[in-house]
């Protein structure tokens, strides 16, 4: 019986494409839902196209009630009945309710060298900081922002002429490798961490 995995985006999924890719022949799980706040989510489409099921809560209507959301996230979420949630540039910030009821299940893809540069900006504020290397990380998530055990890392040299969009380009195909790399330990229960360069 295939383990299932639900996918939170926000917008064009290229995280999500390569898990879903990923888990297809002997893989230990399937997508069963992909879900986004954003209902102009380009990764949306891309997943029904795989015939994954697909749904949108628009976050806009709840306001600065971010509980109500997350319930209502949660409500979605359960009728998949995943066993793993992966966040895939989804850009909300969650409740401690739901990192609470989600707690040990859900995994996130970062753009930074954890634990340097949590939140937003990362690959800007690296070559700020005239850092030698950047890449990403990928984390259990808790009710800390970016702060969870961490999984698996990639890295790349930062390059003089480095811009944060020439970092990003460089960094997001080794992100398509490392999440799938880490989300298969994860489901076997290696909890030893995926690092790659
Ligand atoms: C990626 O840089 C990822 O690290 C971050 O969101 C960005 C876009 O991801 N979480 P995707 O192309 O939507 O998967």
């Amino acid at each position: 019986m295939s383990q299932r995995v639900a996918i939170l985006i926000s917008g064009g999924g290229s995280n999500m494409l390569s898990l879903c890719d990923d888990m297809q022949g002997d893989h230990p799980a399937r997508p069963v839902l992909v879900l986004s706040n954003n209902p102009a989510a380009g990764g949306l489409a891309k997943a029904a196209a795989r015939g994954i099921p697909v749904a949108t809560l628009d976050h806009r209507p709840f306001g600065k009630d971010r509980l109500a959301f997350d319930t209502a996230m949660t409500e979605i979420i359960e009728r998949a009945a995943p066993d793993v949630i992966c966040l895939a540039g989804f850009m909300r910030i969650f409740t401690p309710e739901f990192t609470a009821r989600w707690s040990g299940k859900m995994l996130n893809i970062h753009p930074s060298l954890l634990p340097k540069y949590k939140g937003l900006d990362t690959h800007a504020r690296a070559i700020e900081a005239g850092d030698k290397e950047a890449g990403c990380s990928v984390h259990e998530v808790t009710a800390e922002l970016d702060g969870g055990p961490i999984l698996g890392q990639a890295r790349v040299p930062i390059l003089p002429d480095d811009t944060p969009e020439t970092l990003a380009a460089r960094i997001l195909p080794l992100e398509h490798r490392l999440y799938p790399a880490a989300l298969r330990r994860f489901l076997q229960g290696d909890r030893s961490r995926v690092d790659l360069t």
